[in-house]
Formats: structure tokens, C-alpha cells, sequence
């Protein structure tokens, strides 16, 4: 897979795109990622990129030229056209099925923007989807596109050490995962539960199952009601 990032802050992704797993996958080559700054194709003396909103109103709003004149040479840099998505939260929102979706895409090519807004040409002239982390206001996109990377980059095969990890995370089955317990067997006199030192691989299991559908009724319901939703749509 191949990742794009159209952004005004490059240096922000470079830890982040640097460490633990995304690392791995990159220096596996399971995930190739390339920054562009936009801020290199404003045509402005001073580098600007926004500008004023016609009509009046508070905050900047990021000129079309600049992202046009950036996207158009970052879809040149490799031969798959890739889906195109705009950071905001005006978009649709990320889930776990949203990640898998894209965990099976060869590019994707995200557009960070300041929150204030793109000048509405770049939605449109450039067939860009929208998408969301959620229902809340960051200053721009990097974050947002740093989470969605991350939660589709442990998707890509071979990218976690163990390939069952990622199938019981929690959301895999739209359940929040059981809890895991490791050395020692007491802590401060908490005892790790006797079925998990039973052997009994069956029933640990079960008992997992069991653990996941009770927390996500008592943390998570609305969970539990999209699934029964997604049940009875199909
Ligand atoms: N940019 C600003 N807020 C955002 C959000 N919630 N999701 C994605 N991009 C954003």
C-alpha cells in the first residue's frame, strides 16, 4: 500500500511515522508513506496558503490553488489513481469497518487542512471523500490522519509480530475486547481468574466470549444496537 499525506505541517508526522509498528511495516515494506508539503506550491512570495472566506466571516480558508497544484503532482508520483480523502470533521465518520475497508485499498492520499475550512472547489474539483475521527474540532488534519493510518497500518498482513492480535481487538467482531492478564499470576493480591490457568482452551475461550459481550452491555451498549442494526439490514 502506498499513503500520501498533502499537509501544512510535515514535520508533525514524522515521530509517529517513525516508531513502533508503522515503522516495522515501512521498513518491511508493507506501507510506503510520503509527505508533501503543500505549502511548496503556494505561488505567494510569502508561501500562503489561505486566504479570507468571501462573504465575510471569522478564520482563513485554504486556497484551492496550492492543494490543486500539490495534488495534481503527488498523483503523478505513482502509477495507482487511489482514493482521495479531505480531513474534517464534516465527514464521514471513522470506524474499525471503515479501516478494514481501506486496509485493502493500494493508495490512499489524504488532504489536511486547517479546521476554518478547504474552499469548497477542492471537495469538489478534486472527487475527494470527506471523513471524520469524530464528533469533535481539532486545529487540522494531521492528527486525524496520523489515527487512521495507525488503525489501518495493524490491519495490513504481517504488520503485527502476531496475526492473531489484530483479530480479537476489540471492534474486530463489533465487541470490545475480554481482558487479558499477564505474570504475575497475584498482584497486590488481585488474582488472575482461575479459567485462564485451566488449560481448558475451549472454555476460555467462552468465557472471553462471555467477557466481551458483558462489557460491551455495560460500557458500550450502542454497540450492541449497530450490530443488531447491521443484522437486521442484511
Ligand atoms: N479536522 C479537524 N477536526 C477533525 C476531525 N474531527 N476529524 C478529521 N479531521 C479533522
Amino acid at each position: 500500500m502506498r499513503v500520501d499525506i498533502l499537509t501544512l505541517f510535515p514535520e508533525v508526522f514524522e515521530s509517529p511515522l517513525s516508531s513502533s509498528i508503522i515503522k516495522r511495516a515501512r521498513d518491511n515494506g508493507l506501507i510506503e508513506i510520503a509527505l508533501t508539503d503543500i505549502r511548496d506550491f503556494s505561488t505567494d512570495n510569502y508561501r500562503k496558503v489561505d486566504d479570507k472566506p468571501y462573504g465575510g466571516g471569522p478564520g482563513m480558508v485554504m486556497m484551492p490553488g496550492p492543494v490543486f497544484d500539490c495534488f495534481e503532482h503527488v498523483q503523478k508520483l505513482s502509477p495507482e489513481k487511489g482514493r482521495v480523502f479531505l480531513l474534517t470533521p464534516q465527514g464521514q465518520k471513522f470506524d474499525q469497518a471503515k479501516a478494514r475497508q481501506l486496509s485493502a485499498e493500494k493508495r490512499l492520499i489524504f488532504i489536511d487542512g486547517k479546521y476554518e475550512g478547504f474552499d469548497e472547489r477542492i471537495r469538489t474539483g478534486l472527487g475527494a471523500e470527506q471523513i471524520s475521527i469524530g464528533d469533535y474540532v481539532l486545529s487540522g488534519g494531521e492528527f486525524a490522519a496520523m489515527v487512521i493510518i495507525d488503525a489501518v497500518v495493524r490491519l495490513l498482513e504481517g504488520a503485527l509480530g502476531d496475526e492473531d492480535s489484530a483479530k480479537d481487538d476489540s471492534f474486530s467482531e463489533g465487541l470490545l475486547e475480554y481482558p487479558q492478564y499477564t505474570r504475575p499470576e497475584i498482584y497486590r493480591g488481585m488474582k488472575v481468574p482461575d479459567i485462564l490457568l485451566s488449560g481448558d482452551h475451549a472454555k476460555i475461550a467462552e468465557w472471553r466470549r462471555q467477557q466481551s459481550l458483558e462489557r460491551t452491555k455495560k460500557w458500550r451498549p450502542d454497540l450492541l444496537n449497530n450490530n443488531n442494526k447491521k443484522a437486521s439490514a442484511k
